[in-house]
């Protein structure tokens, strides 16, 4: 069983995907921590994270361990993320990483394309969304308990601009699938949009 959750950046996916998953007993993935730990791997050389070869690279030499670093948040690590994603090699060598967590277990998996391209015969796939505005406010916010000092148009500028670059790169860009459920969560909040996102599972199963 593989629940595919995609959508933009702070839609609140992650916070779904873990839900559903904790709710179905299911391993969560976010795969969004690959292509974080791939950029935060070529910063740290003090490469360019839009150079092909050291991306791959980066991508190719992924340990468990990068996943589950402290540092893999922020302008410069969401901007270096974007940038190695729209790579192709980058995303073939994430593709077998993703499908093989996938299908040891089943798994909620959440990112941008695990509906069309990481497990397109995905039995549930949702497309959470909301307005620009509401994702860079719950951004804003989550900044601010952070204790991260950030302007709010800048935040909704950022993600905008990472918006753009995910949904108009060549591969596997940003889009719902064709049989995905869209949940526009602008006027849900957590619970509401996890109730909602479970009629749906629990429709297919
Ligand atoms: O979901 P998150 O914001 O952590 O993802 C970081 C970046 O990784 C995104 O901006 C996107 O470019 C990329 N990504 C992707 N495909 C996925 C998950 C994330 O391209 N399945």
């Amino acid at each position: 069983m593989v629940v595919a959750v995609d959508g933009p950046a702070a839609a609140g996916k992650g916070t779904l995907a873990r839900r559903l998953a904790a709710e179905l007993g299911l391993p969560h993935l976010d795969t969004g921590l690959l292509y974080r730990a791939t950029g935060r791997r070529v910063l740290d050389a003090g490469g360019d994270p839009r150079d092909p070869a050291i991306a791959e690279a980066a991508a190719r030499a992924l340990l468990p361990a990068d996943l589950a670093r402290g540092d893999l948040r922020g302008p410069e690590a969401d901007a270096a993320s974007s940038a190695v994603a729209a790579i192709p090699a980058v995303r073939a060598a994430l593709l077998d990483w993703q499908r093989e967590f996938g299908r040891r277990h089943g798994a909620v998996l959440d990112g941008r394309d695990i509906g069309t391209v990481v497990f397109p015969d995905a039995p549930v796939k949702l497309f959470v969304t909301a307005s620009a505005e509401e994702r860079a406010r719950r951004r804003f916010r989550e900044l601010q308990a952070r204790g991260v000092a950030a302007d709010p148009a800048q935040v909704l500028a950022e993600l905008q601009a990472r918006d753009a670059q995910d949904s108009r790169r060549a591969v596997a860009p940003l889009v719902p699938a064709a049989d995905a459920v869209v949940l526009d969560t602008s006027d849900l909040d957590a619970d509401a949009a996890f109730a909602a996102a479970l009629r749906v599972v629990r429709a297919r199963f």
